[in-house]
């Protein structure tokens, strides 16, 4: 499984990118509000930082204005990967866009038919997401296997993109019901690595080491 980060924060995703964990980026206009800085700008920094993707959002909501603001995107760097909201008007844009050889992720997808028409659409990714779902009271996981299942009946190639996601039990859920990229918030991703037994074994390690007063090389 992959993983991208779901930041647009520079200096964390230079942080996850040195220890080799990083398969990409989604920023959103949230995101970019957050950042404190200029789209194109901040888009470009991320884009030098990754190789893998970097979704960048266009905000329009009709489909020429969208067309507009995805050349002006794409023209950022090479690895930008458009992202368009699950509307009528963003299916027809993802259509148009990943025909001329371009990646779009297809993002705020709450339902398994919303992501059919995405994949009928040619998205590259179609991101469901997860935590707004718990929010409303749903299993916002769920909606993972309904997808998987539906792209498997029928070999779509549109990568499951797991988003919104919040807690490191969402990640292992995602995973284990074949999510293929998971986009999660710097804290979470750290959080991964975390187990109380790694850290009392590795203090009792330690503590036996220095005892036998020993050096390595
Ligand atoms: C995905 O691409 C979105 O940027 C993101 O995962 C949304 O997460 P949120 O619901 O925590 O804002």
């Amino acid at each position: 499984m992959k993983f991208f980060v779901d930041t647009a924060d520079t200096k964390e995703i230079r942080e996850l990118n040195e220890l080799g964990l990083l398969d990409g980026v989604t920023t959103n206009p949230s995101l970019i509000l957050k950042s404190g800085g200029n789209i194109a700008e901040v888009t470009r920094e991320i884009c030098s930082i990754v190789e893998g993707p970097v979704s960048a959002e266009v905000v329009a909501t009709d489909y020429a204005e969208m067309m507009r603001e995805a050349d002006v995107l794409s023209k950022i760097a090479d690895n930008i990967c458009i992202k368009v909201p699950l509307t009528l008007d963003g299916l027809r844009a993802c259509k148009s866009i990943t025909s001329d050889g371009r990646k779009v992720n297809v993002t705020l997808c709450f339902s398994a038919n919303q992501a059919l028409l995405a994949a009928k659409a040619g998205a590259t990714f179609i991101s469901p997401f997860i935590g707004r779902l718990d929010d409303m009271g749903f299993d916002g996981v769920e909606l993972i296997a309904e997808i998987r299942q539906i792209y498997d009946n029928f070999g779509f190639e549109t990568e499951i993109l797991a988003a919104s996601i919040r807690t490191p039990d969402h990640v292992k859920r995602v995973a284990l019901l074949g999510a293929d990229v998971a986009t999660v918030p710097p804290a979470t991703l750290r959080a991964l690595v975390k187990h109380p037994l790694t850290d009392k074994g590795l203090e009792q390690f330690l503590a036996d080491w220095a005892k036998t007063g020993q050096k390595i090389g």
